[in-house]
C-alpha cells in the first residue's frame, strides 16, 4: 500500500483526498492519500519521511518550504522557487509544480492568447506569471502594494503597484488575488477594471467556490470567463501522473477525478 497526503494550514477545506482516491479506486491502484495539518513548515521533511510517503501535495503556507527540502528540482518550480508535488525515489525527494501547468491547460478553451495581465503578486502569481511567460505570452503583474514585485522585476517580468500603473491592452486578465474570496471586494480600484476589462477578451479567476464581484464583472463587459475549478482538476491529474512515472492517461485520470466532485 502506497501513501499519499497533501500538506497545508488549514487544510480542513481540501478536496485532494477526494480527488487521488478516486483515481486510486478507478485504475486499481493499492494507494491512500490523506490531509495532513502541517502547523510548522519545518517540520515538513521530517513529517514527510515519518509518514513513509510516496509522494505528497503542499498548499498554502507550504510551497516554499517544500521547494527547500527537495533533493531535485524540475521544471518550472525552480524558476518560481514553489513546489507544490514531491515525488520520493529511493528516500530522495523530486520537487515539481504542477499549479503552472494546471493553469495552462485550463485556458487552453481560450484559444490564442498573445498577452496577459495578472492582478497580484503572490505564489500563485508567480507560477502563472512563468508558466505565460514561457509560453510566449507578454506577461504583465498588478498588484496593489510594492514589496512582492521586486521578483519579478529581477526576472525580467515587468510589474507594477497600483499607484505606478498606467492601463493597456490585454488579451486575458487574471485574478490571482483572494479579493472576493471571503467578502465581496475586487482585486483592484473599480475604474481601472472597467478601463482595463472594456478592451480584454478572457477573464479567469483561481478561485473556484464562488462567482467572484471580479467573475461578475468579467462577464458584465462580455468577457469569455472561467473560475479556478478546472486548474485545481488539473494540477491534481498532473501531479497523479508524476506520482506514477506519467504512464496513466491525462484525460482518464480527469474523468475519475470529475466524478469524485459529484458525489
Ligand atoms: N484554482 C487553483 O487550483 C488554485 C491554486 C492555487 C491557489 N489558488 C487560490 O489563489 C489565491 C491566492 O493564493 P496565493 O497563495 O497566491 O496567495 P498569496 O501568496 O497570499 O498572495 C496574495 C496576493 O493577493 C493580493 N491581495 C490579497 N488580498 C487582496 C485584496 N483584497 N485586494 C487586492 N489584492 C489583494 C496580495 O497583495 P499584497 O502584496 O498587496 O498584499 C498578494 O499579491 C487563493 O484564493 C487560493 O485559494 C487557487
Amino acid at each position: 500500500m502506497k501513501n499519499f497526503c497533501v500538506f497545508g494550514n488549514p487544510i480542513e477545506h481540501s478536496i485532494s483526498p477526494k480527488l487521488h482516491n478516486s483515481a486510486f479506486k478507478a485504475f486499481r491502484i493499492e494507494a491512500n492519500y490523506t490531509k495532513v495539518l502541517l502547523e510548522n513548515a519545518d517540520e515538513l521533511k521530517k513529517t514527510f519521511l515519518k509518514l513513509n510517503l510516496s509522494g505528497a501535495n503542499i498548499t498554502v503556507p507550504h510551497k516554499e518550504a517544500a521547494f527547500e527540502i527537495c533533493d531535485e528540482i524540475f521544471d518550472i518550480a525552480g524558476k518560481i522557487e514553489a513546489v507544490n508535488t514531491i515525488v520520493q525515489k529511493n528516500g530522495k525527494l523530486f520537487g515539481f509544480n504542477t499549479d503552472a501547468p494546471g493553469f495552462l491547460k485550463a485556458i487552453k478553451e481560450f484559444g490564442k492568447i498573445k498577452s496577459a495581465l495578472i492582478l497580484g503578486a503572490g505564489g500563485t502569481a508567480k507560477a502563472i506569471a512563468f508558466i505565460l511567460h514561457e509560453n510566449n505570452i507578454n506577461t504583465e503583474i498588478l498588484n496593489r502594494s510594492k514589496e512582492r514585485i521586486e521578483f519579478f522585476k529581477k526576472k525580467g517580468i515587468a510589474a507594477f503597484s497600483w499607484n505606478d500603473y498606467e492601463p493597456k491592452q490585454y488579451d486575458l486578465i487574471v485574478n490571482t488575488t483572494s479579493a472576493g474570496l471571503k467578502d465581496e471586494s475586487l482585486p483592484a480600484p473599480k475604474e481601472l477594471l472597467d478601463r482595463l476589462l472594456k478592451t480584454a477578451k478572457f477573464g479567469f479567476d483561481v478561485i473556484y467556490t464562488k462567482e467572484t464581484p471580479f467573475l461578475q464583472l468579467c462577464k458584465e463587459n462580455l468577457l469569455t470567463c472561467k473560475d479556478g475549478a478546472d486548474m485545481l482538476l488539473y494540477q491534481a491529474v498532473l501531479a497523479f501522473n508524476l506520482f506514477f512515472d506519467n504512464k496513466y492517461d491525462e484525460e482518464k485520470i480527469a474523468e475519475a477525478m470529475k466524478k469524485s466532485l459529484l458525489n
